[in-house]
């Protein structure tokens, strides 16, 4: 039962909820910096994909066939090439310093290994390199940590392994990134999201 409500309606459920104006606006600050070649991890129904600007190469991440089906319909007016990943992040089938950006948004919450994935990410970048975020996570306020926390333990199994208290921040410099940049934006009428949205480097 829980194998076909993942298969049939999270997928749907993402590709209605992702594909908001509030979250367009925020997707596109977000990769207005990507350049070069880039590593998406866990695209999901694909909104990324027409605001790229400035790339050469897509590598498209994303473990779901059924949302990958759905991406695809989205990649086919792009101006640069898109290679689909059809793997987890925890494990992602790219050498070593091959991409110049890797970009997650709205995925960390939902990979159920987020150190090892944040490791391949540092695997896969080359040095000088970006990864570029956003993200909801733990709010500092300790009350509303608390709330996340018992919402986490009912969308975990509802909502594609959605976490919504996960210290991003935290798990990003443990990783060994620097963070260059974090800003945390607010989307409306949603007071349980506490958003991490920012740049970081290796070097
Ligand atoms: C909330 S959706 C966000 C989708 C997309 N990044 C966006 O901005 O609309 C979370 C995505 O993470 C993907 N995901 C889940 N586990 C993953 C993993 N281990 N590695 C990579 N992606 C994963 C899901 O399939 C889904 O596409």
């Amino acid at each position: 039962m829980m194998n076909w409500y993942q298969k049939n309606i999270v997928p749907r459920l993402l590709n209605s909820e992702m594909g908001s104006k509030e979250l367009e606006e925020i997707r596109r600050v977000v990769l207005a910096s990507a350049c070069g070649i880039v590593l998406e991890i866990g695209v999901g129904p694909g909104y990324n994909l027409p605001l790229y600007k400035n790339i050469s190469k897509l590598y498209a991440l994303e473990p779901s066939k059924e949302l990958t089906d759905i991406a695809k319909t989205r990649a086919n007016t792009l101006l640069f090439p898109v290679e689909f990943l059809n793997t987890g992040a925890e494990n992602i089938s790219l050498p070593q310093h091959s991409v110049d950006t890797v970009v997650s948004t709205w995925t960390l919450c939902s990979v159920s290994d987020p150190k090892k994935v944040l490791q391949e990410i540092k695997r896969v970048l080359r040095p000088e390199g970006n990864f570029i975020f956003v993200d909801h996570g733990a709010s500092p306020n300790f009350a509303l940590r608390a709330i996340q926390t018992g919402l986490t333990s009912v969308t975990k199994y509802f909502t594609g392994n959605c976490h919504y208290d996960r210290k991003l921040e935290e798990l990003i410099r443990e990783a060994g990134f620097i963070i260059k940049k974090i800003e945390h934006p607010h989307e409306q009428f949603k007071p349980l999201i506490y958003n991490y949205q920012g740049v970081a480097t290796l070097s």
